[in-house]
């Protein structure tokens, strides 16, 4: 049962029973900015959780409530909301369900959770993916969990506005405890992994950064890609997608822009190191797992240019500390940091990254530990 939903909307008439369903977030342990250009993620979901309660109320109407905004909003017509802007992910979905020719009859959703927003754990992901998983759980229309990922990413592409790639939405939709995936965006096909981290963890440092041009540099990011790859493709016909760009490609007859330059740095150097972090994770080889990691953020933030100075200083530090490994993760401008490191030494970086970064930029860095954990499903 969920408190919220019931004093927000009521018990109802008893015949109609509300339901619950439960999103996490995600990590994603390498394969950054790659998943709009047909190249391989290694995401995972993680313990946090948005919860979706919802109950069909018998009109064609929506009445949506977030209890972390503490706001309601009612509305009969399927468009966007300047005045709710977190209603704008449940509209959306709404709305691709409606695009894919179905009925969405009117329901009473309630949200609530404890998802860090801003943070890189993708807290939009969750909600699409809850209501998403939850719309066609109460109205039974029979879509697998890759299309309702396809339709959460379709919300965020055409409603809210932000051109993401499917990592987040296929990870929350597919998630399982204990593995990750290592998914190929160009099929949609993946694999599960296991894997035992012995006496390594990953965590996570929050640098509590929230940068309000995050999604329009995005979008950027993405436009650089693909103008590089309609580039490319002059000189190259064949080439389906820039992740399958050769390393060795002579980049400086491409005639690209010093952006674009940049941008396929990344992305080509971005699959050597996600092979490495699927051995080492396999064959237990930590240190080249971090090491991968710290390579990763570095071609983040100097050729992919999304990092900012103060996740650059968190992984700096870290570094300095002989911590195994760490890098920005998500689509960065803040948000928050991966570490793998021994087990036990997590106290002592805390106290050292903590008074670190109060001298340096005044603020305080959060430290979340967390388990892998399912993807999306009801709960009671
Ligand atoms: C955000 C997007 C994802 C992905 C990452 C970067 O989380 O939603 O689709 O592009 O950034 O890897």
């Amino acid at each position: 049962m969920s408190e919220a939903f019931i004093k927000q909307f009521g018990t109802g008439n008893g015949s109609i029973k509300e339901r619950k369903f439960q999103a996490p977030a995600r990590i994603n342990i390498i394969g950054e900015h790659v998943d709009y250009l047909g190249g391989i993620v290694l995401p995972a979901a993680i313990d946090f959780h948005i919860n979706a309660t919802i109950r069909p109320n018998g009109t064609s109407g929506y009445r949506l409530y977030s209890e972390d905004f503490m706001s309601f909003w009612e509305t009969n017509e399927i468009t966007k909301s300047d005045k709710a802007p977190w209603a704008n992910y449940i509209l959306g979905v709404i709305d691709q369900f409606m695009e894919r020719g179905f009925e969405v009859p009117g329901f009473d959703l309630s949200l609530e959770g404890n998802i860090p927003q801003g943070a890189g754990l993708s807290s939009s992901a969750a909600v699409e993916v809850s209501v998403g998983y939850a719309i066609n759980e109460v109205f039974q229309l029979g879509l697998d969990r890759t299309e309702i990922a396809l339709i959460g990413q379709a919300a965020e592409n055409h409603f809210v506005g932000t051109n993401c790639g499917i990592m987040d939405q296929f990870i929350i939709a597919w998630g399982k405890e204990k593995h990750c995936i290592s998914l190929d965006t160009s099929s949609l096909k993946f694999e599960y992994h296991h894997f035992d981290l012995g006496n390594h963890e990953f965590y996570l440092i929050q640098s509590n950064v929230k940068h309000s041009l995050k999604d329009s540099a995005y979008n950027d990011r993405r436009a650089d890609c693909e103008n590089a790859l309609r580039k490319i493709q002059k000189i190259h016909p064949g080439l389906l997608n820039l992740y399958s760009l050769e390393s060795s490609t002579d980049l400086a007859s491409l005639g690209l822009s010093d952006n674009e330059l940049k941008r396929v740095k990344h992305v080509i150097t971005e699959k050597a190191r996600t092979e490495r972090v699927i051995a080492g994770l396999r064959d237990g080889n930590f240190i080249d797992v971090g090491n991968a990691l710290y390579e990763c953020h570095d071609s983040l933030s100097k050729y992919f240019e999304v990092s900012c100075r103060e996740t650059d200083f968190l992984v700096e530090t870290l570094r300095k500390e002989k911590i195994i490994g760490a890098r920005m993760i998500g689509g960065g401008f803040g948000g928050c940091i991966l570490v793998i490191d021994q087990i036990g030494r997590m106290d002592d970086t805390r106290a050292k990254i903590d008074q670190a970064y109060k001298v340096e930029f005044g603020m305080r860095a959060d430290f979340y530990q967390f388990k892998i954990s399912d993807g999306v499903r009801e709960i009671i």
